[in-house]
């Protein structure tokens, strides 16, 4: 018997794949096939998945006593950076120019904080200076190639508009200059040729070096994303163990008992017509109840953690970014619980003093092909991370993903988060940038359709537990 790679890697990420295994081999000998396929196993998982609706977790709370069940938790959400109960667009003209006037504004004062031997000038300033070396900033409305393979990049702010050359033959400056992204905002340097920008440098406005806050606990938060209840998908067995696990049934039980907070960066359900046919992919077809196991499955979480839920494009929000918190409707009886907190995506919170900003990654999806640095993005995802550090905006392309023109622009990354937490693309990625430590979440869903056909390779059921106190970051395998 012959077992198709996709197959084999679907069933590795299985708890039970050596069950599933075992009756797939049954179900291709009945049909005289000689190869176990990805969609015989899929099959088996849906059979399955649809008699495992309800949670069975017995918790005893017999001997375990968390370290920090008795710690008075520290956790504060800027609601000024929430768009939740904020929305007020209607999408006019006037809601777009205030808008990308807001986003202008946010950039700028980013670029002024920051030393340069240049002096920063407005766009009409440089457009009639002859001196040799000018630095401007403006935001860019179009990027060209020239039938000579250079770049012609059209920046403007409120003053006027720059045609910006860079030429092919200066390779360096050419490679860097191709990371530009439509709609940030850049500052370039270099003189005024007629009526051109000749560019001799690019700058982003990047986080500065800095230390990372850490607090004087030794309380850890838990991070996820991604699960996808509802699909067939989704890993309830880890995840139930994972809850067990919270709840001392473990031979860890230092680690368990130090987490005191645990944040979800989206997806918590799949979601209905999320994409094409989705229905196939779904145990459960109804939203509400898909919520409602997601909620079975939280209310286990023990009493003295934190929970932080933040949406994602799978959830019951607008998929339009920013998004506002999951509403009441959706998040049901959850919302009597005091240790259950509901916040928009993005999200700034504090936790004893460390600044987390939790953002679901939706944009990873235009930012990996339009950054050409980002080639091998979907495997490397704290890479895309970091770039959006360094750019200093969650979603900079405007118009690929749908992004609502607050008032505010809600995505740009006003100051450096000590963790910068996402999800999205169902892969695991940890770096350190200049003080923040950079953290996908992973997912708790096994590999779909989708990404086989996409060629993505998620990593299911690890567990990122961020400590406060060293600001460093342990993974835990629920696989
Ligand atoms: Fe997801
Ligand atoms: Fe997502």
């Amino acid at each position: 018997m012959l077992v198709e790679p996709a197959a084999l890697e679907l069933l590795a990420s299985l708890s039970d794949g050596a069950e599933i295994m075992d009756a797939a081999v049954a179900a291709a000998v009945s049909r005289n096939a000689f190869m176990v396929t990805h969609s015989v196993v899929d099959e088996l998982l849906s059979a399955r998945a649809s008699e495992k609706k309800t949670v069975q977790i017995s918790v005893e709370h017999t001997s375990f006593r968390a370290a920090v069940a008795d710690l008075n938790p520290d956790i504060k959400l800027d609601i000024n950076r929430d768009v939740t109960d904020k929305s007020r667009c209607t999408g006019t003209v006037e809601n777009f120019r205030d808008y990308f006037r807001d986003r202008f504004n946010r950039y700028k004062r980013i670029f002024n904080e920051k030393a340069s031997q240049i002096p920063l000038q407005p766009i009409a300033r440089v457009r009639s200076s002859t001196e040799r070396e000018l630095r401007t900033i403006g935001m860019v409305a179009d990027i060209r190639g020239t039938r000579k393979g250079d770049l012609l990049i059209e920046i403007e702010d409120e003053t006027d508009t720059l045609p910006c050359f860079v030429g092919s033959r200066e390779k360096a400056l050419f490679e860097k200059a191709r990371e530009v992204l439509l709609d940030e905002v850049v500052s370039f340097e270099g003189k005024m040729y007629n009526s051109l920008f000749i560019v001799k440098d690019v700058h982003w406005p990047d986080v500065p070096f800095r230390q990372k806050r850490t607090a004087d606990t030794d309380a850890c938060v838990a991070l996820l994303s991604d699960l996808h209840v509802g699909s067939k998908y989704f890993l309830q067995e880890n995840f139930e163990r994972f809850i067990r696990f919270l709840n001392g049934d473990t031979d860890d039980k230092e680690i368990a008992g130090s987490i005191k907070y645990l944040v979800i960066a989206g997806d918590v359900v799949d979601g209905i017509g999320v994409y094409p046919s989705q229905e196939k992919q779904l145990v459960t077809k109804d939203i509400y109840e898909q919520y409602k196991l997601f909620g079975e499955l939280m209310k286990k979480v023990p009493d003295y953690i934190e929970v932080v839920i933040s949406p994602g494009n799978h959830d019951a929000v607008r998929t339009a970014e920013p998004q506002p918190r999951l509403p009441a409707e959706f998040a049901q009886d959850l919302e009597d619980y005091p240790n259950m907190h509901f916040v928009g995506n993005p999200a700034w919170i504090e936790i004893h003093g460390v600044k987390f900003l939790i953002y679901h990654g939706t944009s990873l999806d235009t930012l990996i092909p339009a950054l050409p640095s980002l080639s091998a993005g979907y495997e490397f995802p704290e890479k895309v991370g970091i770039e959006m550090l360094k750019h200093r905006h969650l979603a900079p392309l405007y118009g690929e993903k749908p992004l609502v023109p607050e008032k505010r622009d809600y995505m740009v990354i006003e100051e450096s988060p000590d963790v910068f937490h996402f999800g999205h693309v169902h892969k695991n990625g940890y770096a350190d940038y200049r003080g923040t430590s950079v953290i996908n979440s992973g997912t708790w869903q096994s590999r779909t359709d989708y990404q086989v056909r996409l060629g993505h390779h998620p990593s299911p059921c690890l567990l990122p537990v961020y400590s406060l106190r060293s600001g460093t970051t342990k993974v835990l395998s629920f696989a």
